[in-house]
């Protein structure tokens, strides 16, 4: 072999998997992450640069603080905007992700980078420009000893034992559907759609406004008082600097999230709303003490995501998926002879795919859709934090398997070949 394989085995390698919900981190080997963040950052810039110009800062421009990581980010700051590296899934603003991945290393890892050799999760649509400078970056930036770059698809088949499999992966800005074969991509039969965790927050949010009730996140508040179920609330506004609309906004999609996670329910069929009404209600209060128990919209805001018609004042002509209809459209994209081993091996993982009662419509709106002589399997982790650090965990497994050591993208590699070995090294 050409001096290709990294032989390094004095300190462990390092898995980081983006979403743009959150970066996971840690080392290959370890069952979850050492850490994970929210992949926005806030970003002050310092304005008396600006304003303060001479000669000299002509041109110049103005000093920007990043705020990293939920106990700085989440702090009401004067002129914070909160902003993110990624865009559709793709790393889009190399500053921002500079600054993430620097804080990374040294404030989580408490490592420095050139001792680590870096696996890396992509999405399964990233282009080769994307690819060729996030390799360039890891060598020249950060001085890697190795790295690898994976489809994240892929690296959720390993985390459930297989390397065939469609990847069904609902996370918080998509939904999307992944066949993998033999731990590689169909890339032609990539299947998404919007209807996944942020859409559910935009719909929480719809119906709290539908009822007259503003959603105030926990900073805004100096005192509450207790009010009878579906009251208005009543409190107090706290006095607080100017903030954008980027942080408020991301304040109030927590305290939605947070909503959605506690006391939605998928329905096993499709929406009937005398059925809905007659299941138990769930009680929430909100931070400023409006509370009330839910009942039939329980189960109507998740249905969007499986019949976009029950979406709220939808515009024109909507060609947006349901999550079943990802999946069959995908499968239907793929050679007829792998579409027995896809539907046999349906994965499902994703963060917004732990909504309750998620996996079990999946599996009743596919086995409608699927032909009656072919296997149907769903397969899905029980525990949450499998399904949510799926490509995490594969990732763990893969960089610490024996026979993956000389996969690895080497410095010396990497010297000889420069960025565009990733194309080959990392199909
Ligand atoms: N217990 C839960 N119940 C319902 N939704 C949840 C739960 N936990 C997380 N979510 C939602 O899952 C989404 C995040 O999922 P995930 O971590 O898979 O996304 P990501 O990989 O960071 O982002 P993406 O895949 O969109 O790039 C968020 O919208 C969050 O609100
Ligand atoms: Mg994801």
């Amino acid at each position: 072999m050409s001096g290709g394989v990294y032989g390094g085995d004095e300190v462990g390698a390092l898995v980081y998997d983006l979403g743009s919900h959150s970066i996971r981190a840690g080392y290959a080997g370890e069952d979850c992450p050492k850490f994970e963040m929210p992949s926005q950052v806030g970003i002050v810039e310092d304005i008396e640069i600006s304003m303060d110009m001479d000669e000299s800062s002509i041109g110049k421009q103005p000093e920007k603080k990043y705020y990293i990581d939920t106990p700085t980010m989440k702090v009401a700051r004067k002129g914070m905007e909160i902003s993110s590296f990624l865009n559709d899934g793709m790393i889009e603003n190399w500053e921002i992700f500079e600054k993430v991945m620097d804080y990374s290393f040294a404030k989580q890892i408490k490592s420095e980078s050139q001792l680590h050799p870096v696996m890396m999760s992509e999405p399964a649509w990233n282009v080769r420009g994307k690819r060729e400078k996030l390799t360039e970056y890891m060598f020249e930036r950060y001085n890697v000893p190795a790295f690898f770059l994976c489809k994240n698809a892929v690296l959720s088949a390993f985390a459930n034992g297989r390397s065939t499999g469609l990847i069904l992966d609902s996370g918080a800005t998509h939904t999307s559907a992944i066949p993998v074969y033999d731990g590689y991509v169909f890339q032609q039969a990539i299947v998404k759609s919007p209807l996944a965790g942020d859409f559910i927050t935009i719909e929480c949010r719809k119906l709290m406004e539908e009822a007259g009730v503003e959603v105030v996140p926990a900073y805004q508040i100096q005192s509450k008082e207790a009010v009878k179920d579906g009251d208005m609330p009543k409190w107090k506004k706290k006095d607080l600097p100017e903030l954008p609309k980027s942080f408020h906004n991301l304040m109030v999609k927590d305290v939605l999230q947070d909503f959605a996670a506690s006391v939605l329910q998928v329905s096993d069929t499709p929406y009937d709303q005398s059925t809905a009404e007659s299941m138990p209600t769930v009680h929430f209060e909100f931070p400023n003490g409006y509370n009330k128990d839910f009942s039939e919209e329980r189960f109507k805001i998740c249905e969007g995501l499986f019949d976009p018609s029950y979406i709220r004042d939808i515009s024109g002509n909507n060609t947006m998926l349901g999550v079943g209809h990802v999946a069959t459209t995908s499968v239907g994209m793929c050679d007829i002879d792998v579409r027995p081993s896809l539907y046999s091996s349906v994965i499902v993982v994703g963060g917004n795919s732990l909504l309750s009662g998620f996996t079990d419509r999946v599996n009743r709106d596919l086995s409608t859709k699927t032909p009656p002589n072919m296997r149907l399997k769903i397969i899905s982790a029980s525990g949450s934090t499998e399904r949510r650090f799926s490509s995490w965990i594969g990732g763990s497994i893969l960089a610490s398997l024996g026979s993956f050591q000389q996969m690895w993208i080497s410095k010396q590699e990497y010297e000889e070949g420069g960025k565009g070995c990733v194309e080959r090294k990392c199909p």
